[in-house]
């Protein structure tokens, strides 16, 4: 069993009280000691929930790739403590070899948030975090407890947290403390594993990638931070993900899948196929934007919200929501086409693959 610890209080400091605010401290410091010592924590950031090691520990790196049952060759993320840009800037001197005017323009514009910048590692650091790539990616997340967590490591000489999703490999990402549990309870003890609970992930899916270490920007994953507003901060163009481009497992083609296989049509086609079926429509699971109807009393149906942004802090719960044991399909309408769906209709369009 994994040990999970409320820091929620931290969430909102000023109306949480001394009685709740110093458990939810002593949680956290009790994190960065499980980190120290090679365990790993379950990470909440206000995109998904983290599987967190000291970047700097292979070990502790290496537990995260086995327990994931993610291939060795696929880079993790590292998080920074950025309670100043002063602070991020150190975290960033200590894993890059290079920063790119550009880079330090998108953190300037992005940063404490849900974006990722890949870029040149140093060869000393980070060396299994980075999965073998002579790149490192870095992110310094807004997240509150995340960043209590990331302050109570740098105080004891962590310089950042390796922490991919906290989900096992190629399926849904958490964005609760019970997601987190629910996937690694049976394969960690509490001494393995401690999850931190921050409440749900407010934005609900992973963070916007950009390549930065190829001499341009490039967007390797969308995510909440649309590319309109990366081109906006930065004055130039972003390039769209090419063949050159380095692996990643949010990139594959099939990723965030639930046991039920997820199907993505039109409204239209969605009712046209439900008429057919008429009341013999069963193990299927709806979520739509637009009214659907059916004679079958069996069908879980859930309404996809008309905002992207609320659409993407429910998706993940959603899906696996509707992934009931007797689920077999689940039929998700098409999201708009417009740019402020990039990111959801990326994730949609890899559960489905
Ligand atoms: O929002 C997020 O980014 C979450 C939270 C926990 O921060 N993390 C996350 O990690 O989504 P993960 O491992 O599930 O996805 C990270 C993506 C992967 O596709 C990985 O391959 C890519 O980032 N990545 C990391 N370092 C890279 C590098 N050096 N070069 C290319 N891609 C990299
Ligand atoms: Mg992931």
């Amino acid at each position: 069993m994994a040990l999970t610890l409320d820091a929620r209080a931290l969430l909102q400091p000023a109306q949480a009280g001394a009685a709740a605010l110093e458990p939810a401290r002593q949680a956290v410091e009790q994190a960065a000691q499980a980190l120290q010592r090679g365990a790993l924590v379950g990470l909440p950031t206000e995109t998904v929930y983290g599987l967190a090691a000291d970047a700097d520990q292979p070990q502790a790196v290496g537990r995260i790739f086995d327990d994931k049952g993610r291939p060795k060759d696929h880079p993790l993320i590292v998080h920074l403590a950025g309670a100043t840009a002063e602070q991020w800037q150190a975290g960033v001197a200590h894993y890059a070899r290079e920063l790119p005017d550009f880079a330090q323009q998108l953190m300037q514009a992005f940063w404490p948030g849900p974006l990722t910048l890949i870029l040149p590692r140093k060869p000393e650091v980070g060396t299994a975090s980075a999965g073998g790539q002579d790149s490192i990616g870095l992110r310094c997340p807004a997240h509150p407890v995340a960043q209590a967590l990331l302050q109570a490591c740098q105080a004891i000489g962590i310089h950042g947290l390796a922490a991919p999703s906290a989900n096992r490999f190629g399926r849904v990402s958490p964005t609760s403390a019970d997601h987190v549990r629910d996937e690694f309870d049976a394969l960690l003890s509490d001494d393995e594993l401690l999850i931190l609970d921050g409440g749900p992930c407010p934005v609900g899916i992973e963070s916007t990638i950009v390549d930065c270490s190829r001499g341009r920007p490039v967007l390797l994953r969308p995510g909440m931070i649309g590319i309109e507003a990366l081109e906006a901060a930065l004055g130039q163009p972003v390039a769209l993900r090419d063949q050159a481009a380095p692996k990643a497992s949010g990139t594959l083609e099939s990723h965030y899948a639930p046991t039920a296989r997820v199907r993505l049509m039109p409204q239209a086609e969605m009712q046209a196929a439900l008429d057919l079926l008429g009341s013999e429509a069963r193990h299927i699971a709806i979520y739509t934007r637009q009214p659907v109807s059916s004679a079958s009393r069996h069908l879980l149906l859930r309404y996809m919200p008309t905002r992207a942004d609320a659409c993407a802090q429910e998706l993940f719960a959603v899906l696996r929501e509707l992934d009931q044991p007797d689920t077999r399909l689940i039929w998700v309408e098409t999201p708009p086409a417009d740019a402020a769906w990039d990111g959801v209709r990326d994730r949609l369009q890899r559960a489905a693959a």
